[in-house]
């Protein structure tokens, strides 16, 4: 999360649909003899920064509950140099410092460079800071911009990624949501992949090794205590970050966090509920179809109780939005496990078309009725919260040239305008 990008170039275009037993199927077929292919190595996108020990790889994630702190990381590979940021605002009369670690870990024979992660605090809300990273060796310089502060009302704009990749459809993705309405880009995992270099994974036994060191994230802040589950909130969101590969049962530190999480979130003070898992409940494609089934009869009808108002997911190469439909109300002795139509139930929408070299998913046939459009087609997403009432979902296919919203619709929120949406649903 943190991407900043201030540019709104959005052009209309509709696709061409079929209606099938269930939602739409989009007609339009991508050139799937153009596999996808990864950047060479030495491409632009992977240029190294000149100069001794110059700070590489730098990304930054909200540091605290609120956003008025920042996780800054990056990577040196000469020695492990300085963890200290230096930052300011444009109000600012003087330079803040803030110093943080560095960690290396071994995967097999690979050894990593130094990865250095400092949280910058105290910012103000909805505010430009410039942060300095490479102290006392090469500096590099990069800017922010702060979240307004929570409420309500603030409106805000989200973009979605998943499952993106290093290939030429990658970049395009990337530049595509560069050019969006997004202030901050909710990840919906599966970052790189490693198909075309082999070794791997070669009897490593601590799951997300790379992961826990590469990317920190503000888990202490909401009280969990895996960094893989946590909540922030963010203007007017309140974002909950599931693991669909921690244990959830009912008996795990998972489902008792979540179980604790859902009454904290004060709807009138972050009027959305959003929340992001790798693994989609709802998807009509033949990749992966039912493996976040075991999740969804887990938290399904917490998700209805607390009124979520979206899911984000990735995982299957593909885009899909669900109905709004439930389907919790199975029990041992009433048989009863279909999806249907329910009003008081959120919307499910899988993002996992960044781009990368496994090429795209394909579908079940009929499309089932829970399913209300699906594409095979990379891009990404924008969730643009308005106001507590309404937010809009639109959806980006990378083949349109430029931006384009090649799927929109209202969302209705399921606490404040619990009202029918369906009427609004373009596809
Ligand atoms: C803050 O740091 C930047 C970058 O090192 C520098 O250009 C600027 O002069 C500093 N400002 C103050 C007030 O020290
Ligand atoms: C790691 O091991 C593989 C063979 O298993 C070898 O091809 C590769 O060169 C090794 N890498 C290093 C950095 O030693
Ligand atoms: C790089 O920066 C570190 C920390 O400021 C310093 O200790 C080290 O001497 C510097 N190395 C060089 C070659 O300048
Ligand atoms: C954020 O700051 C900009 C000016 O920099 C202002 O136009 C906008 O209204 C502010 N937003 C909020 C929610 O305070
Ligand atoms: C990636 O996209 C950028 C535009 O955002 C472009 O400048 C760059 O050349 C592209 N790189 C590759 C390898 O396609
Ligand atoms: C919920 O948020 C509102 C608005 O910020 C605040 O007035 C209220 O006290 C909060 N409720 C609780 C239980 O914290
Ligand atoms: C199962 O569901 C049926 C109808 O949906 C209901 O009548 C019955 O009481 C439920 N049984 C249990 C054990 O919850
Ligand atoms: C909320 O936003 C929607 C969409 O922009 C707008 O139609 C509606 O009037 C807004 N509601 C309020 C109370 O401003």
């Amino acid at each position: 999360m943190g991407y900043s990008s201030s540019v709104a170039l959005l052009a209309l275009l509709m696709s061409i649909v079929v209606l099938c037993n269930g939602g739409k199927t989009s007609t339009y077929v991508r050139n799937l003899i153009e596999k996808p292919v990864d950047m060479p190595l030495d491409s632009d996108a992977f240029a190294i920064p000149p100069g001794y020990n110059a700070p590489q790889q730098v990304h930054i994630t909200q540091g605290d509950l609120v956003g008025q702190a920042m996780i800054i990381s990056w990577v040196t590979v000469d020695e492990p140099g300085s963890n200290e940021v230096i930052y300011w605002s444009d109000s600012s009369l003087q330079n803040f410092t803030a110093e943080g670690q560095v960690f290396t870990y071994t995967y097999y024979n690979y050894t990593s460079g130094f990865i250095h992660h400092t949280t910058i605090t105290n910012l103000e809300f909805n505010t430009t800071y410039y942060y300095e990273v490479g102290i006392g060796n090469t500096t590099r310089q990069f800017w922010l911009i702060t979240p307004p502060k929570v409420g309500r009302d603030v409106s805000y704009t989200f973009g979605i990624i998943g499952d993106l990749g290093q290939t030429f459809d990658s970049n395009v993705t990337l530049t595509h949501y560069q050019n969006s309405k997004g202030k901050t880009l909710l990840y919906v995992g599966d970052l790189s992949y490693a198909d075309d270099y082999p070794n791997h994974d070669n009897g490593e036994t601590q799951p997300f090794k790379p992961f826990s060191n590469r990317y920190h994230t503000p888990y202490e802040a909401s009280d969990s205590t895996e960094p893989f589950y946590y909540s922030i909130k963010r203007g007017p969101a309140h974002i909950i970050v599931l693991a669909s590969y921690s244990a959830f049962g009912s008996s795990t530190l998972q489902y008792k966090w979540l179980q604790a999480e859902l009454p904290k979130v004060n709807r009138s003070e972050t009027s959305w509920l959003i929340v992001l898992m790798h693994a989609p409940w709802y998807n009509s494609y033949n990749n992966h179809y039912m493996e976040g089934e075991s999740m969804r009869v887990v938290f399904e009808s917490l998700f209805v109780k607390y009124k979520v108002d979206i899911v984000f997911a990735g995982h299957v190469h593909a885009y899909e939005r669900s109905e709004r439909v439930s389907n919790d109300k199975y029990n041992i002795t009433n048989n009863i496990c279909i999806p249907v139509n329910d009003l008081s139930a959120l919307v499910y929408i899988t993002n996992g078309d960044g781009g990368n070299l496994e090429g795209l998913a394909t579908m079940k046939q009929p499309q089932p009725s829970y399913s209300a459009y699906r594409e095979a087609s990379f891009g990404h997403g924008t969730f643009d919260i308005k106001n507590r009432t309404h937010a809009h979902y639109s959806w980006n296919r990378n083949q349109d040239g430029y931006v384009v919203e090649a799927a929109k619709l209202w969302l209705f929120n399921r606490y404040w305008n619990p009202h029918d949406d369906s009427t609004t649903h373009k596809h």
